[in-house]
């Protein structure tokens, strides 16, 4: 999918995933023992140099495509260190190739090349613990067959929760992120479901395709969990 793309989210599900629940309880019990890929390995391996000794706030800005995202969280958060994750090569080039200005201007930020679903792997054996997790826009994977590619249909989702802090989710198709929610209150934690246009004071969109979304006159949502809402963005 690419940022040009702005339709809406057309599903063959009328309602939460029938099978989620069942695909929840599977999971907690599986181990995922999938070799982790040495391009993702390496980028992890540059990330834990970059935080050196580190003990401050840490942000994932996970999917981040071209880092947008990641510029603007670090802008808002200055005493964090934020890195953004995101496993096309094109769109991570991209970054560097648009911003060395602002590169110059902020050191608190990091792009990388990685799985996530690896790296959030290797972040969890590293004991990382998170203030922020964003996840903007994740590929919605909308057929009924696809549950399972979504964050909140694989396994990925307990490494997210271990990885801990104020957890952010934002997307077009509502659908997504009630299944997210309803997830969420199965592990035990409680979560805000909210429209962001019109909502926000100042709003100012995130990403590529948040702009592309609004702009085509879509309503974006955002879940944030736990129940706490920041006042911008
Ligand atoms: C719909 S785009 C959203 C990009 C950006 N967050 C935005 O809102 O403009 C989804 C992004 O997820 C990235 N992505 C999908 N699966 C991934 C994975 N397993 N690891 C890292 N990035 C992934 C894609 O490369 C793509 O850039």
């Amino acid at each position: 999918m690419s940022a040009g793309n702005s339709r809406i989210v057309e599903t063959n599900q009328t309602g939460i995933h029938e099978q989620l629940d069942n695909l929840v309880d599977k999971y907690i019990q599986t181990e995922n023992l999938k070799p982790i890929q040495p391009h993702t390995k390496k980028a992890f391996e540059q990330v834990i140099t970059w935080l050196g000794a580190w003990e401050g706030d840490i942000i994932f800005d996970s999917c981040c495509g071209v880092g947008l995202s990641t510029i603007a969280l670090a802008e808002r958060f200055p005493d964090a260190k934020v890195i953004g994750i995101d496993k096309s090569e094109q769109r991570v080039g991209k970054h560097l190739h648009h911003s060395q200005a602002v590169e110059n201007r902020l050191n608190n930020h990091l792009l990388v090349r990685a799985d996530v679903i690896d790296f959030w792997r290797l972040a969890v054996a590293h004991k990382i613990q998170l203030s922020h997790h964003f996840l903007l826009y994740p590929n919605p994977y909308p057929k009924k067959t696809q549950v399972q590619k979504r964050w909140h249909g694989s396994s990925s989702f307990l490494d997210i929760m271990a990885l801990g802090g104020v957890l952010e989710i934002r997307s077009n198709w509502l659908l997504y992120l009630e299944e997210c929610q309803f997830v969420l209150n199965k592990l035990g934690h409680s979560s805000t479901l909210t429209a962001i246009n019109g909502q926000i004071v100042d709003f100012q969109p995130l990403t590529l395709f948040e702009k592309k979304y609004i702009n085509s006159g879509q309503t974006c949502y955002r879940l944030v969990a736990p129940q706490y809402l920041e006042d911008k963005f």
